[in-house]
């Protein structure tokens, strides 16, 4: 069961071109392409013929031929021919999903078209921020359920062993949790003061000694975080801070699009408030930020088999206190949006 009244990333802008292609959210297929004005297009991807997928046709104007027996639809699912001279039966359409385009992603509304909004889309506010640079980040395929990348993102402790070569440092393995619920997700927080900073981050900050240093875990539902790094001269950090001119801020988006049940699409780009044409610091944080999140998808795909295969109960710490509040309040939200839908078909 997902969350289907929400936007979810459908992929890079860059990936959706004029040929049809197939692509999974939330165990749906679904055909998309660029039409003649350059729109994202998204549509069902099965012809209500004989179910041939529509992204097996081809594109003919601002229409799509079934590569079957040629039933021809619009950009709005509707069906605009059929063959042998006959009339185009009323059940011949296919559902359009709606689609927005912001920031470089293609994001789509799984649910209720009618309540889509483009509003609800996350807000990124130094996006457009030219003081602050962008590595552009890329997609990877996790095989394992979003949840377990949403578990990830709310659990700022993992990152002592998992990425000991990139974020780690004794701090993070013991410093007490904050957890704080928001109208739209959770955040998981911790000021950790005077220590040297994490290597990834050593390179990177433009001041020497040691640092305070924020680790904001946030995610907003369904499925979207914002991972904020912050490193401060020591003394300069915690709950009044950061006061510094040398204060160095990170951004993480991270955009979890469930595919099918087991398996995700996870896309992420970062932000900083530094140099932001300095395309040498870009690549070098891109590759960094990669090699650490093939750390996560290696324990992450072996956690779902782990859990798909236990043999004994599982058992949760202090430290998941985030992520269980947050399981619990998307559950309650699915289950509310199931009862809407049923009494609306009742
Ligand atoms: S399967 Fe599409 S027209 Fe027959
Ligand atoms: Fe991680």
């Amino acid at each position: 069961m997902f969350l289907k009244n929400a936007w979810y990333v459908a992929a890079w802008s860059s990936e959706i071109t004029n040929d049809l292609q197939q692509i999974l959210v939330l165990g749906e297929k679904i055909c998309v392409f660029r039409n003649e004005e350059g729109e994202v297009i998204a549509l069902e991807d099965a012809c209500p013929h004989r179910k041939l997928p529509l992204s097996k046709g081809r594109i003919k104007g601002n229409t799509v031929e079934c590569g079957y027996h040629g039933l021809t639809f619009d950009c709005a699912g509707q069906c605009v021919w059929a063959p042998g001279g006959g009339r185009i039966p009323s059940a011949a359409r296919v559902r359009p999903f709606p689609i927005h385009e912001r920031y470089g992603l293609v994001w789509i509304w799984m649910g209720n078209a009618a309540i889509a909004d483009v509003n609800e889309i996350m807000d990124i506010p130094n996006f457009d921020n030219p003081a602050w640079g962008i590595n552009q980040g890329a997609a990877m395929e996790l095989k394992c359920n979003y949840l377990l990348m949403c578990d990830n993102l709310l659990d700022p402790t993992h990152v002592a062993w998992v990425h000991q070569s990139s974020f780690a440092t004794n701090a993070t393995k013991d410093t007490p949790l904050r957890v704080t619920k928001t109208e739209d997700g959770v955040i998981v927080h911790r000021w950790m003061m005077d220590h040297e900073p994490a290597p990834f981050y050593k390179k990177i900050v433009e001041f020497t000694g040691n640092c305070d240093r924020l680790q904001h875990y946030e995610v907003q539902y369904p499925s979207h975080a914002l991972i904020r790094a912050v490193f401060t001269p020591a003394g300069t950090g915690g709950i009044d801070g950061p006061l510094h001119e040398k204060t160095f801020i990170m951004d993480s988006y991270n955009f979890m699009t469930p595919t099918t049940a087991n398996e995700t699409r996870y896309y992420w780009f970062q932000l900083r408030n530094i140099r932001p044409d300095d395309e040498v610091l870009s690549a070098m944080m891109s590759e960094d930020v990669r090699k650490a999140f093939e750390e996560d998808r290696a324990v992450l795909d072996q956690v779902q088999i782990g859990m798909d295969t236990k043999t004994s109960p599982h058992i949760d710490l202090g430290i998941d206190a985030g992520q269980l509040r947050f399981r619990r309040r998307l559950e309650a939200m699915i289950a509310e949006e199931a009862m809407v839908d049923a009494k609306m078909e009742g």
